[in-house]
């Protein structure tokens, strides 16, 4: 908690459509929100933008696929602001590719940044939540870890990975106040999804029975209700927000 006795929420990857909408949703939540990112130009923009709403928010750069860069983070916001409650992993990238054209380095970037990056930012905290006997943990996965799609054999490793950790971490934590869950987004109207080519893109939004792409703020509501205290007894469980893309 800060000073104020606010929890305070950390969220990776806090620049992006969904990261954005994440601040905005828990700054009106009532949470001291903590956003990450790796460019200061960015984050600035964002607390800019945040600021002209009222809103509070603190930036910290670090880059979450450097474990010892991620442990700086930590500390920086301890010292300054107070212990994170409240951890989303939302940080990701992608690098499209048929697998016959996948180099090793487009395999590590993504498998780095968005699996790797998890265990680093919750490697970091977990010591402290399980101490205070609270602690929420949202890691944002995607419908492609269960569906598979063409290209992104990397970006589904990465996606599927994350859904074993949670639960796996959520056993483990579960008697000490600590929800580790997943979020699996669907097609959102991202910068990620509008860079896929507009003819495949269009034949994705067809299969999607709601009709059209998800919005980053039904990501970002999905998210606000895991870690309220109300979602004290949802742990090791992956909401999907798809539109009804896929239903398992
Ligand atoms: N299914 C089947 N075949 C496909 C295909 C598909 N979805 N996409 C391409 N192909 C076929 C083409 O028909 C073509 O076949 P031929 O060689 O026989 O003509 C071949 O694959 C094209 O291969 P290329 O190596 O030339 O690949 P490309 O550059 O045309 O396209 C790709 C590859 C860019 C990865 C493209 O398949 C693509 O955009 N796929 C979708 C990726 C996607 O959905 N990404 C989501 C990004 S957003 C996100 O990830 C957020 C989230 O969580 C949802």
């Amino acid at each position: 908690m800060d000073s104020n006795g606010k929890k305070v929420a950390l969220i990776t990857g806090s620049t992006g459509g969904i990261g954005v909408a994440l601040c905005k949703v828990l700054c009106e939540g009532g949470y001291r929100v903590v956003g990450n990112c790796r460019s200061a130009e960015k984050g600035a923009a964002l607390q800019e933008e945040l600021t002209a709403l009222e809103h509070e928010i603190d930036i910290q750069l670090g880059d979450v696929g450097d474990f010892d860069s991620v442990g700086q983070m930590i500390k920086s916001i301890e010292e300054k602001i107070g212990p994170v409650d409240i951890l989303i992993n939302n940080a990701g990238v992608t690098k499209d590719k048929k697998f016959t054209k996948m180099s090793k380095d487009d395999w590590d970037y993504v498998i780095n940044t968005d699996l790797n990056s998890v265990f680093h930012c919750a490697r970091h905290v977990i010591d402290g939540m399980i101490e205070r006997k609270f602690g929420r943990i949202v890691n944002i996965s995607s419908i492609n870890a269960q569906k598979g799609q063409f290209g992104q054999t990397n970006y589904c490793a990465a996606k599927a990975g994350i859904h074993g950790f949670t639960k796996s971490l959520a056993l483990e934590v579960a008697r000490h106040g600590v929800t580790v869950n997943t979020v699996s987004p669907g097609y959102i109207g991202t910068d990620m999804v509008m860079a896929v080519a507009e003819d495949i893109r269009e034949k994705i939004v067809a299969q999607i029975p709601v009709g059209r792409l998800g919005s980053i703020e039904e990501v970002a509501e999905a998210v606000s209700f895991l870690v309220s205290d109300k979602a004290s007894f949802i742990t090791g469980s992956n909401l999907s927000v798809n539109g009804g893309h896929h239903m398992y």
